[in-house]
């Protein structure tokens, strides 16, 4: 059988990088592990085991999912896998258990909530488990970028759209504007619909997912877009600007995707000729641009799936997929599109210590770290949520 670690080669560590897997420590980087209860040690040789308990005690009282970037070790116990859209449609799939433990982040969590019955409880566990990009966007400022849409007379022309990482409330604001959520699988789905409804959209809070959906794949120039940024007066555009734009773009990135550059893709076309480089929608428009491949999670682990045996890829995306993808694919040459390490570190905050509490606590018939989102903006949230999932 072939070595299964013959293709990979692990990028180089940072010091950051060690902390984030564990292998290291910084108390003042520690925000957010305290748990009501005993965390276990990282260190300690049961947690596979008494994980492996705590859910056979549970059974079908809970639902662990599980985001495509999780460690591993916490993969192992996750009953669904999937990107961000997939987890939302399977958040439903298991009415009749009590606890939906979300391997995720924060916002997932909310969407998780806002799409489950009432009676069921959506726990995360590790409540640091937040996003960055999602930050990106606070209620405040977008209801002032709309209020100054309104003063211009060009709010009844613009639909509102929300990536999938967003707070809820956010999303709550797009559903009471009559928008959509979107994730990286239906992005171009979700903007067909909205350029139905309006002649203008307004895109939360990833520009690049933005950017990259409408000049890529639906035919739109650079010019028709604008970047909004809520740190300045009237997003720092002309009221022209904002009159001519088709798609007003929220200044938001991922901390993660946004590492790699022209660079990256460069240098490794010219180390690996014929090097096939798939990258994920989140990645600064150059990048995607440049690169053979583009999609979500799910998208690219379709097509390494689909992959000839003795085909190379450079893969642009979180490091914990890559690399697990890397070891499924011995007979692919799959490799990370950049030299030094790229996690999402608050994806990499829920691990296997968290999940043993987490599911340990439960089975004591105690419920950690509960996510529950307000009922008026889960109800509109769900406007948009809704739309999203009724998409052609
Ligand atoms: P997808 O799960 O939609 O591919 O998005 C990736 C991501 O950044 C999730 O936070
Ligand atoms: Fe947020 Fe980027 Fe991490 Fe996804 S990968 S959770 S968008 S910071």
């Amino acid at each position: 059988m072939a070595d299964v670690t013959s293709t990979w080669t692990e990028p180089s560590n940072t010091p950051l990088a060690l902390l984030l897997l564990g292998k290291g420590t910084d108390p003042a980087s520690e925000r957010g592990v305290d748990c009501p209860g005993d965390l276990p040690a990282p260190s300690d040789p049961d947690l596979v085991a008494r994980a492996t308990a705590a859910k056979a005690a549970l059974g079908d009282r809970v639902f662990v999912l599980g985001h495509h970037y999780q460690r591993d070790e916490v993969i192992r116990f996750a009953d669904v896998t999937g990107d961000s859209f997939k987890l939302a449609q399977q958040a439903a799939a298991r009415p009749d258990a009590e606890f939906i433990v979300f391997c995720g982040v924060h916002f997932m969590a909310e969407s998780a909530d806002i799409l489950t019955k009432p009676s069921q409880r959506v726990i995360l566990p590790d409540l640091a488990a937040g996003c960055s990009m999602a930050d990106m966007a606070v209620l405040g400022q977008v209801e002032t970028a709309w209020e100054h849409f309104q003063d211009l007379g060009i709010a009844g022309d613009i639909v509102p759209v929300t990536y999938m990482n967003s707070s809820a409330d956010i999303k709550g604001f797009v559903g009471r504007n009559s928008g959509v959520v979107c994730t990286s699988s239906n992005a171009k789905r979700a903007l067909t619909w909205s350029f139905e409804q309006g002649s203008k959209v307004f895109f939360l809070p990833d520009q690049h997912l933005g950017r990259n959906t409408a000049v890529l794949e639906m035919g739109f120039d650079l010019d028709d877009c604008v970047l909004y940024d809520p740190h300045k007066p009237h997003g720092g555009l002309t009221d022209e600007e904002l009159r001519n734009a088709k798609m007003i773009l929220w200044r938001g990135h991922c901390s993660v995707h946004g590492r790699f550059t022209i660079d990256s893709v460069r240098e490794v076309r010219e180390r690996v000729p014929g090097v096939n480089v798939l990258v994920h929608p989140e990645c600064r428009h150059d990048v995607v641009r440049a690169a053979d491949y583009v999609g979500s999670t799910e998208y690219i682990i379709k097509a390494l799936d689909a992959a000839p045996a003795g085909s190379a890829w450079a893969v642009g995306t979180e490091l914990n997929l890559v690399r697990r993808l890397a070891l499924a694919h011995p007979d692919k040459q799959v490799m990370f599109l950049d030299r030094t390490v790229c996690y999402c570190s608050t994806m990499n905050r829920i691990d296997l210590p968290h999940l043993v509490w987490t599911l340990e606590e439960l089975v004591a018939g105690r419920v950690p770290n509960v996510i529950t989102v307000d009922e008026k903006t889960a109800r509109e949230a769900r406007v948009a949520l809704d739309q999203m999932l009724a998409l052609p």
